[in-house]
C-alpha cells in the first residue's frame, strides 16, 4: 500500500501588485436614474466606489489605487499629459510595482494612450480602459472593463507590448486603438490592423504584437514645452481663413484631416503651402477613420515639403508632431522618418 511519506507545499503565486490611476471618464459616471445614459456627469465617482463595486478585483491583483484627476476627456490637455506620463515612469520605475491601470474618458483616450504609448520608459504594462455607460447605468460596462484591464495589467503576457487598450473584452494597442461610435459599447476599434487579443474569464490571449516603436525603444522623453500643433478638415467649400490664423497665431504644426488618401481642397492646399514657407510643418491625414496615406498619394509630398502620417488618424498624428517638433524635429524629411518609425 503507498502511503504518502513527505509533501512539499507549492505556495500560490503572488498576486501582481498593480496601481490603478484614475482620471474621470463615463466609467466614474453617475445619472439621476439607471436608465439614463446620455445626461450624467462624468467623472463623479471617485476610484474606491469604482473598485468597490468590483469585489472580484481582489483575486487578481494587490491594488493601490490614485485619484489623478476627474475629468471630463473632452478636457483633456497636453499639461495633464505630462503630469500623468511622468506620474506612470515614476510608478514603473519602482521594482515593487507590476503595471499601471488608467481609467479615463473615452472622448480622448485614443491621445492620451498614444502619449503614453511614445512616452512610458517600462516594459511593464500599462493599460488604459473606460466605459460607454455610466457606472449608475443598467448595464453598465466599466465593472467588467475595469476587471479585465487590471487582469490584462496583471499577465505577463501584456510584457513589453506597449501602451494597451482593454475595453469590451478586446485588447487594442494604443497605436491603433480609436472611438468609432457615440453610444455603443463596442465603441473602440482598432480600424487598420484590428486588435491584438482578447480579456475573458480570467484569461488573456494576445494574437499579434504592434511592430512599430514605442515605449523604451522610442526617442520622445516627456518634459518638453508642448508646440502648438492644431488639426484643420478639408471639404467642399473649405477656406484658406482657419490657416492663415492659424499662422498668424504663432502655430507650429498643422495636421490637416484631408479628403479619401489626404487630398486637400486646393483653397486649403495653397495655404498650407504659404504656411510651410512660413516654417509651419504640415502632415496629411484622413479624414476617412481608416486606411493609410500612402506618401505623395496625391503627388503633394515631395513637391510641396509635405509629410504623410501613413495609417494614424489626425489626432494620434498631432500627438506624434508634438512630441517630434518637442524634441527638436526639423523638416519633411526628418518628420517624414519619425512617422515612418512610429
Ligand atoms: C469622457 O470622455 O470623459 C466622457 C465620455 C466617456 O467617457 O465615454
Amino acid at each position: 500500500m503507498n502511503t504518502l511519506t513527505s509533501f512539499s507545499a507549492v505556495a500560490a503565486p503572488e498576486r501582481a501588485r498593480i496601481v490603478v490611476l484614475a482620471t474621470g471618464g463615463t466609467i466614474a459616471g453617475s445619472a439621476a436614474t439607471p436608465t439614463e445614459t446620455s445626461a450624467y456627469q462624468a467623472g463623479a465617482l471617485g476610484i474606491d466606489t469604482l473598485l468597490t463595486a468590483v469585489p472580484a478585483l481582489d483575486e487578481v491583483a494587490r491594488i493601490e489605487a490614485q485619484q489623478v484627476a476627474s475629468l471630463d476627456s473632452k478636457d483633456m490637455s497636453p499639461a495633464f499629459w505630462t503630469i500623468l506620463a511622468q506620474r506612470v515612469n515614476e510608478l514603473l520605475a519602482d521594482d515593487a510595482i507590476d503595471g499601471v491601470v488608467i481609467t479615463h474618458g473615452t472622448d480622448t483616450l485614443e491621445e492620451t494612450a498614444y502619449l503614453l504609448h511614445l512616452t512610458v520608459k517600462s516594459r511593464k504594462p500599462v493599460v488604459l480602459t473606460a466605459a460607454m455607460r455610466p457606472a449608475s447605468a443598467l448595464s453598465a460596462d466599466g465593472p467588467l472593463n475595469l476587471l479585465n484591464a487590471v487582469t490584462l495589467a496583471a499577465n505577463p503576457a501584456a510584457v513589453g507590448q506597449g501602451v494597451l487598450v482593454a475595453l469590451n473584452n478586446q485588447i487594442h494597442s494604443a497605436r491603433e486603438a480609436a472611438k468609432t461610435s457615440t453610444y455603443a459599447v463596442d465603441a473602440f476599434q482598432s480600424p487598420e490592423f484590428g486588435i491584438l487579443g482578447w480579456v475573458q474569464d480570467g484569461r488573456v490571449e494576445f494574437g499579434r504584437s504592434v511592430v512599430r516603436a514605442h515605449t523604451t525603444a522610442t526617442e520622445f522623453v516627456i518634459g518638453a514645452a508642448w508646440p502648438h500643433v492644431e488639426i484643420v478638415t478639408s471639404y467642399a467649400g473649405v477656406s484658406r481663413a482657419l490657416v492663415d490664423g492659424l499662422v498668424a497665431a504663432g502655430v507650429r504644426g498643422i495636421v490637416v484631416a484631408g479628403t479619401g488618401n489626404g487630398s486637400i481642397h486646393a483653397s486649403l492646399q495653397q495655404a498650407l503651402v504659404d504656411a510651410l514657407k512660413q516654417g509651419v510643418a504640415v502632415v496629411r491625414s484622413s479624414r476617412v477613420g481608416s486606411g493609410h496615406v500612402m506618401r505623395n498619394g496625391a503627388a503633394l509630398d515631395d513637391a510641396l515639403g509635405f509629410v504623410s502620417a501613413g495609417s494614424l488618424n489626425p489626432y494620434k498624428a498631432r500627438v506624434l508632431l508634438m512630441l517630434a517638433l518637442a524634441a527638436g524635429g526639423t523638416g519633411p524629411v526628418m518628420l517624414q522618418r519619425v512617422f515612418d518609425q512610429y
